[in-house]
């Protein structure tokens, strides 16, 4: 399956099994003649950095090389100079591109580098987690974190292609799996019931991991993505639906240490805007439950053992907030949410109510 993405910078989100195999050849159409810097994390690189080279090889390319270790702590500024001071010593030029190869962390920390490295250069995006298919990889958002908070210093820039092969999906934890189901039952309750519909089967049991029913709803969040990407790229308005569950799950991973993943914030933030929503009469309970039924389906922890008084302040220094207001996306029914802003001062009061 190949989606085209129209925004400031066309390309394309290529989704086969065993795409990995043929990066290079996919690659060649788009950068022709270059070299390439590879930025990868330890345990994605153990896994699949080797094929990626090999495939690279293949199609006649020379690639560098540049390892940083897993998890969120490593998407720092200190990473994205050392990758930047990596390209500069292998001397990249600016007709040389980058290729991310891993998750939302890889993805976003070389985003960001291709963005201001020689003043920008091309990247691809080879996600490696769900998250990264259904999300990270699509839209041009690139940031690093800073200690003040979690992607706060970033830049817009778009991938000239998006080569997501659903095998190496195989090799995700069961806890990392499941978070990138919250991002793509996201997607059903702000913009598709029936693609929500569709997920009742589970995307994460055994057989479905291994058949098209997740190629399929790859597919179908990555349309939906490039339907709001190509609408509002910049974030002005519509984009902001994307944050559905997202204000409250940010609180909720500050308040448990980060000890709470951020797929299961999002659940448990999800349910939380969805009771705000029936608190102001946007919608009914059945909104509710249809959204617990699936996250427990989906073998999600619900509970939510923090106090109103954390969660709003959390999300007083959430991004969303502007000025005295704060804007929480809120849904009125499966597979429509409205961008609801309110005083940052009544939020607490309604928080109590439904926590
Ligand atoms: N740019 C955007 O629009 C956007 C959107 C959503 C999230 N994000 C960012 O994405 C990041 C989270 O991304 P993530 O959940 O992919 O986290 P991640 O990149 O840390 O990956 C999660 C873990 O899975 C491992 N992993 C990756 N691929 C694997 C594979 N195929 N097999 C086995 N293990 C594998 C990684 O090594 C890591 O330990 C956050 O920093 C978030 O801010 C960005």
């Amino acid at each position: 399956m190949i989606i085209p993405v129209t925004a400031s910078r066309p390309y394309d989100v290529v989704i086969e099994r065993g795409a990995l195999a043929r990066a290079g050849e996919r690659i060649r159409p788009i950068l022709g003649d270059c070299r390439l810097g590879i930025l990868t994390d330890d345990t994605v690189d153990a896994l699949y950095g080797e094929a990626l080279i090999a495939s690279l090889a293949e199609a006649g390319y020379d690639a560098v090389k540049f390892t940083i270790p897993h998890g969120e702590e490593s998407k720092n500024p200190e990473n994205l100079f050392a990758f930047l001071s990596f390209l500069a010593e292998n001397h990249l030029t600016r007709t040389d591109a980058l290729v991310a190869l891993g998750g939302g962390v890889v993805g976003d920390l070389c985003g960001l580098a291709a963005a201001l490295y020689l003043r920008g250069v091309p990247f691809v995006q080879i996600p490696t987690t769900l998250l990264a298919a259904v999300d990270s990889s699509v839209g041009g958002k690139t940031a690093v974190d800073i200690p003040a908070g979690k992607n706060l210093v970033g830049a817009f820039w778009q991938p000239s292609l998006v080569i997501c092969d659903p095998d190496t999906l195989l090799t995700l934890p069961e806890d990392t799996f499941r978070d990138g189901c919250a991002e793509v039952i996201k997607y059903g309750v702000i913009l598709d019931g029936a693609f929500f519909e569709r997920l009742k089967t589970p995307i994460n049991s055994a057989e479905t991991v291994e058949s098209d029913l997740l190629d399929a709803a790859i597919a179908r969040c990555v349309e939906i993505k490039r339907d709001v990407v190509n609408e509002d790229e910049f974030d002005r308005g519509l984009r902001g639906l994307l944050n559905f569950g997202h204000t409250l799950g940010h609180g909720i991973e500050k308040e448990s240490n980060f000890t709470v993943t951020h797929g299961s914030a999002v659940a448990k933030g999800s349910v939380i805007a969805a009771k705000l929503a029936v608190e102001l009469g946007l919608c009914g309970q059945t909104v509710v439950d249809e959204i617990v039924k699936i996250l427990t389906d989906y073998g999600f922890d619900l509970s939510c053992p923090y106090s109103a008084e954390a969660l709003y302040s959390a999300a007083l220094s959430d991004k969303k907030r502007a000025g005295d207001n704060i804007s929480l996306v809120l849904p009125e029914t499966i597979g429509r949410c409205v961008l609801y802003k309110m005083p940052c001062a009544d939020l607490l009061p309604l928080l109590k109510k439904v926590l």
